[in-house]
Order: structure tokens, then C-alpha cells, then sequence
């Protein structure tokens, strides 16, 4: 049935111009909502919104920020971005055979930072093992960049989380720019390719560890959950998947649904173990809420680690490293 035409439009033309204005109205209401909340809690000490009495608040005003913020993808990143991170893909390191070979994918890598940051942190406790390195970004320039393996020495962000030591163990200084080590460099296979094809895990295998952190915030929930789903077809059996930087929503359910193992070692760790993520919540997209014990699914909600094919899972059970199944 024809609706009314209004001030001379097709029908059809007010039926689109309505839901665009109330679109629009809508967006500006809650922009004024969370700005004036983002002022009244600047008052209050920093954590104020984490505490237990306020935190449902703090998590009321994060959907909201997701509901009305536009996603964009940037490359920003750092070396040693979470430690705790590093520690597990050094446990999990630990425990494969003397000489065994590890296939290692990192997704969205970026300019390289991650990459050579979970090869230090591998090769520099396990240099007998063979890690078979792919990395994988949709940016061919920031690809090239990874590849050319030099920082510029003044960059104000990259190195803020590094010690001078470990500056020296993984850079050589050679006139203004950090060169990543020969022993750091060698093994990498880059590619520029998009983690949501389909295609890409049938070309590029299974692997033991897939590292996806930090790119599907910045996609809209389904896409991300859509990435996530096919990002699952790169694991290997018995593998670890590593996704953190995710609105954390879509993680449980895609979790909860292809029946994953949050793996409980340095979960809480890892959780806060990236400031870019925990420090600015709830006023940003990509940040993520404190862990909220009360919850009962709590570790499925907030693990950033899964071992996807877990044969020794019981119901409801996590994996830990000691207790958890074979490599
Ligand atoms: C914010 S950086 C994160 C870098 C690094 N993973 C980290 O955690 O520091 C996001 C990177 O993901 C890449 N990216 C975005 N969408 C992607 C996709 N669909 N497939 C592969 N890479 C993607 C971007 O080009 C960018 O370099």
C-alpha cells in the first residue's frame, strides 16, 4: 500500500527521507548523551566506572559508544604490545620437542611489530625450534613496510613499551632507524591478504598458533564475526587462536557457538595487558570492559586465548596449559 506523498516527494522519497532524519536525530542525541557523561566522569577518579556499583553503567554507556560510532581500520601498533601475550606463546613454545617445527600465522599484522615481537619472544627461549612464519596484511604499503624491517628511531609510539635491553636484542641503530636483527628477519613469509576470504585458508594450511589481534574492532560486528568465524578455518587441530582487540560480545558468541576452549592461563593478564584497549574504556569502540567475575561464563567472556578442538574438553571446562590437551 502507497503512503502519503508528502510536500510533493514520492511516496517512495519520504519513505527513505523519515528513517534518514530520525537516523540523524538519534545520532546526535546520543553523541550529547555520551559527551556530557564523558565531562561528568572526567570528575571522578579514573576507574570510577569499573567499580562494581557502577560498572553496569560503564558497560550501558559502551554499547551505546559501539552502537553509534563508525568503524575505521588504522595500522598503529607497537613491539612488546602485551606482554602477557608474549609470556603464553612462550609457554606454548615450551612445551613442543627439541628441534619440533611450529607453524605460526599472524593476521593483520601490520608493519611488522607483532610479528618480530612473537619471534623474539619465541626464538629468544627456544632457538632450536623451526618457526615456519606467515604474516598476513590487507595493506600492501603497510606489507612493505614489515618487510623492510626499519623504524624510524624518533617514532613517538612503537618502542614506548620496550626496555633499552630489549631494544638492543632485537634492533640494530644504524644512522637514525632501528633495523630488526638478522636471526629475527629470517623465515617470514608475508602476504598481502584479507582474513575474511574464504579462500585463504584452503591456499594457506592450518597452523598451530593464529595470532588475530586487533583488526576486528575495527570492523562492524557482523563482519567481524564473519571474519572470526573463517579466520577458525586457519587452526590447526589442537591449535591456539590468539584474538584480542574484538568487540568482546561477538568473540563469546562465535566462542560459545563453535564450542572453543578459552585456554585460563594469564587470561587476566592478558586482558589488561594492552592499555590501549583497557585505559580508555568505555569512551571508545575497541576498548574492553573489566573483568566482571560475577558473570558465570566469565573466562569464555574474557579469554583472548582458545584452543579450538579441544578433544579433552569436558562441558563447561577451560584449558590450562598443565591440565589442558597436547600440543
Ligand atoms: C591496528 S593494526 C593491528 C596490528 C597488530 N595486529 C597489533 O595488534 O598491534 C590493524 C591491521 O590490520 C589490518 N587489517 C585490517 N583488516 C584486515 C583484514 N580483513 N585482513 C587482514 N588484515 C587486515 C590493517 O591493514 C592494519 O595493518
Amino acid at each position: 500500500m502507497e503512503g502519503p506523498v508528502v510536500a510533493g516527494r514520492t511516496p517512495h522519497a519520504a519513505g527513505h527521507f523519515v528513517p534518514v532524519i530520525t537516523g540523524r536525530l538519534l545520532h546526535a542525541a546520543a553523541h550529547f548523551f555520551l559527551r556530557a557523561n564523558s565531562r561528568a566522569f572526567a570528575l571522578l577518579p579514573a576507574n570510577a566506572l569499573g567499580a562494581p556499583a557502577l560498572l553496569p553503567y560503564g558497560k550501558f554507556l559502551n554499547s551505546m559508544v559501539r552502537r553509534f560510532s563508525a568503524r575505521t581500520q588504522n595500522s598503529s601498533t607497537f613491539f612488546l604490545r602485551n606482554r602477557a601475550e608474549l609470556e603464553l606463546i612462550r609457554d606454548l613454545g615450551r612445551r613442543h620437542p627439541q628441534g619440533a617445527t611450529v607453524k605460526l600465522l599472524v593476521l593483520g599484522c601490520s608493519n611488522g611489530a607483532e610479528v618480530y615481537s612473537i619471534l623474539w619472544a619465541l626464538r629468544s627461549i627456544r632457538p632450536d625450534l623451526r618457526v615456519l612464519t606467515h604474516a598476513v596484511d590487507i595493506s600492501k604499503e603497510v606489507l612493505e613496510r614489515a618487510q623492510r624491517a626499519a623504524y624510524p628511531a624518533d617514532d613517538p609510539n612503537l618502542f614506548e613499551r620496550m626496555t633499552p635491553a630489549e631494544k638492543d636484542a632485537i634492533f640494530d641503530s644504524i644512522s637514525g632507524e632501528y633495523l630488526i636483527k638478522p636471526w629475527l628477519r629470517s623465515g617470514i613469509v608475508w602476504i598481502v591478504g584479507d582474513a575474511s576470504d574464504r579462500e585463504l585458508p584452503n591456499r594457506m594450511g592450518m597452523h598451530d598458533m593464529v595470532i588475530a589481534n586487533r583488526f576486528l574492532c575495527h570492523m562492524n560486528p557482523p563482519e567481524a564475526e564473519g571474519c572470526l568465524r573463517n579466520i577458525a578455518r586457519f587452526v590447526h587441530p589442537d591449535g591456539f587462536l590468539f584474538v584480542s582487540g574484538i568487540d568482546i560480545d561477538v568473540r563469546a558468541r562465535v566462542a560459545t557457538d563453535l564450542n572453543w576452549t578459552p585456554v585460563a592461563d594469564r587470561l587476566e593478564e592478558i586482558h589488561d595487558g594492552d592499555k590501549s584497549l583497557r585505559d580508555y574504556w568505555p569512551w571508545g569502540y575497541w576498548t574492553i570492559e573489566p573483568i566482571d567475575k560475577r558473570r558465570a561464563e566469565w573466562r569464555m567472556r574474557y579469554a583472548a586465548v582458545f584452543q579450538l578442538h579441544c578433544h579433552a574438553r569436558r562441558a563447561g571446562a577451560d584449558s590450562t596449559l598443565d591440565s589442558g590437551s597436547d600440543l
